[in-house]
This record gives C-alpha cells, sequence and structure tokens, in this order.
C-alpha cells in the first residue's frame, strides 16, 4: 500500500542525497560519521528539492565517509571522504544536479569535495543512450 505522505514529499525531490550510515571513522571504528552528516545534511537542504536518507553501504567502504546522489530521471554519482565540514559544497553539488536540464552534475563550478579523489563513480540514467566508440 502505498504512502501517501511519503509520495508527496518524493514528488518535491529531484535529488535525493543517500548517506552510508555505516562507514566507520579513520582510526576509531566506533564512530560512524554518516549519523551526524545525515543530520547536517537534512538541516543545510531544508526548503530545497533534496531529501536525504540513509543507507546502509554504498559499496565505497575504503572511501568512506560515503554518500551518492540519485537524480529523479538524470545521473547519479558516488562520493567519497565527506565529512561535516563539507555539508554547504555537498548540497551546493546537489543543487547544480537539480538545476542542470540534462540531469547532469557538471564538472565547471562543482565543488572540490564532489570531484577527483572525491568522485568513485557515475552511473547513467535507465534512458541513457549508448555510448560505443566510433
Ligand atoms: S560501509 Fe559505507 S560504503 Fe560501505
Amino acid at each position: 500500500m502505498p504512502d501517501l505522505e511519503t509520495d508527496a514529499v518524493e514528488a518535491d525531490t529531484d535529488v535525493t542525497i543517500f548517506v552510508c550510515t555505516n562507514c566507520r571513522a579513520e582510526g576509531d571504528a566506533s564512530v560512524r560519521p554518516g549519523v551526524p552528516l545525515i543530520e547536517a545534511l537534512r538541516v543545510a537542504a531544508s526548503g530545497k528539492p533534496l531529501k536525504v536518507k540513509p543507507v546502509s553501504c554504498l559499496a565505497n567502504c575504503e572511501k568512506g565517509p560515503s554518500a551518492a546522489f540519485n537524480h529523479r530521471s538524470g545521473w547519479s554519482y558516488v562520493f567519497a571522504h565527506l565529512s561535516l565540514e563539507k555539508v554547504d559544497d555537498i548540497v551546493a553539488g546537489a543543487m547544480m544536479l537539480v538545476e542542470d536540464e540534462r540531469g547532469f552534475l557538471p564538472l565547471r563550478g562543482r565543488p572540490s569535495c564532489l570531484r577527483g579523489k572525491g568522485m568513485t563513480a557515475r552511473i547513467p540514467p535507465f534512458h541513457h543512450h549508448e555510448d560505443m566508440p566510433q
């Protein structure tokens, strides 16, 4: 049975930020930095077309804390080495993905924590055309 309240909220969501709750802090395996990161992201994303959800693992465990952006009809991205200090940049990057009409996260202007060693993977949308070399 559909949850009408949740579905109504989802309709206003263009990008979901999934944050791993199982990544361990470097040097202290009892600390799970994704948990406070979720709370901080929810505050920073308030009023924006973003949703922040916990997820138990993104298969990016050696590079945690990890999170992913999932665009409703566009690309998805997995990020590494995140922290509370990067909350504003994470939300700024998620809004870049919201605002891109292709559902693509542009490299130009992207916060530094979401590129280079901070980025693990990007996954095309379901409807993506084929990229065969010519
Ligand atoms: S435990 Fe966080 S990505 Fe696997």
